[in-house]
């Protein structure tokens, strides 16, 4: 083997470990243990062409959506922005209402620190969301039309830190993958969830994710459009209009009842036999 193709072997394993994207941008469920393509209302940009809806989640081969090589000479979106070919009837632009709290999943790609199957310290720094300035893609990360709307927090990690901390879901940030355990060593759903400001003007706007995994990786971002309204009824009548649930996103820990680690039934739906 000469040089380059040992030090290739050497590295592309632990960057094949790394990349995550925004999978859906306007998911039913907050803090659920396992992808359904069927709670998803919205998609993000080119989402047909990298087939996020009908193939397995996370994979790497067919969806990497990467700028962390050179994020200084790669655009900040992955596909350029275009509405008309980039959204599909089945991977449809999301609709958003001021004030809601919107779920994002995406794959965790074995980045979790999580006691009970990988070592504590796997860390991330930064978990952010922007709407851009304008109708013109952004550049690039620096960009000033990137509009910080949330800092949607930081998972736990650390050697000294107690096992229980980074095994007990929900946890803020990249990080929240209550089934990651099952998922070794690859796609695991973790969701997040923003809001989206009540002061942002209505109307569509392109939306910008970034997570920072440490200082010298470069950050990773996905692109999307979205329809915002002033208000929940005007979102459900579009979203009414191409055949979308117009339900508000659920929390999974709020409708299951969990005991030691299983969903058991709600005392009130056991048969009662006798
Ligand atoms: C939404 O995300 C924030 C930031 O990570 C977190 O603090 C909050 O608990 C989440 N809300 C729900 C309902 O999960």
């Amino acid at each position: 083997m000469n040089l380059l193709a040992l030090t290739l072997a050497v590295v592309l394993p632990a960057l094949a470990a790394a990349h995550s994207w925004i999978v859906c941008t306007d998911y039913l469920e907050n803090n659920g243990w396992y992808w359904d393509e069927a709670k998803c209302r919205g998609w993000p940009r080119s989402a047909a062409r990298y087939n996020l809806r009908y193939g397995r989640f996370g994979r790497q081969d067919e969806y990497a959506h990467r700028l962390d090589d050179h994020p200084e000479s790669n655009p900040l979106c992955e596909t350029a922005r275009n509405d008309n070919t980039e959204y599909t009837d089945n991977t449809p632009m999301a609709a958003y209402y001021l004030g809601q709290k919107v779920v994002l999943p995406h794959p965790t790609n074995g980045h979790v620190a999580d006691a009970r199957c990988t070592k504590k310290t796997a860390k991330d720094i930064e978990n952010l969301m922007f709407v851009v300035d304008g109708d013109e893609d952004p550049c690039c990360i620096d960009s000033d039309k990137l509009i910080q709307i949330m800092d949607m927090g930081v998972s736990p990690y650390g050697e000294n830190i107690p096992d229980e901390l980074t095994t007990t879901y929900p946890k803020p940030g990249f990080q929240n993958a209550p089934k990651f355990c099952e998922n070794l060593p690859g796609n695991a759903l973790a969701t997040y969830n923003f809001t989206i400001p009540m002061d942002l003007a209505p109307g569509r706007h392109t939306f910008v994710w970034k997570w920072i995994r440490t200082r010298t990786t470069n950050p990773f971002t996905s692109c999307w459009e979205a329809d915002v309204f002033s208000t929940k009824a005007e979102r459900d009548a579009h979203y009414l209009a191409t055949g979308r649930s117009t339900a508000d996103m659920w929390d999974f820990y709020e409708i299951n009842n969990i005991v030691d680690g299983e969903i058991v039934d709600p005392p009130g739906n056991e048969i009662i036999t006798g």
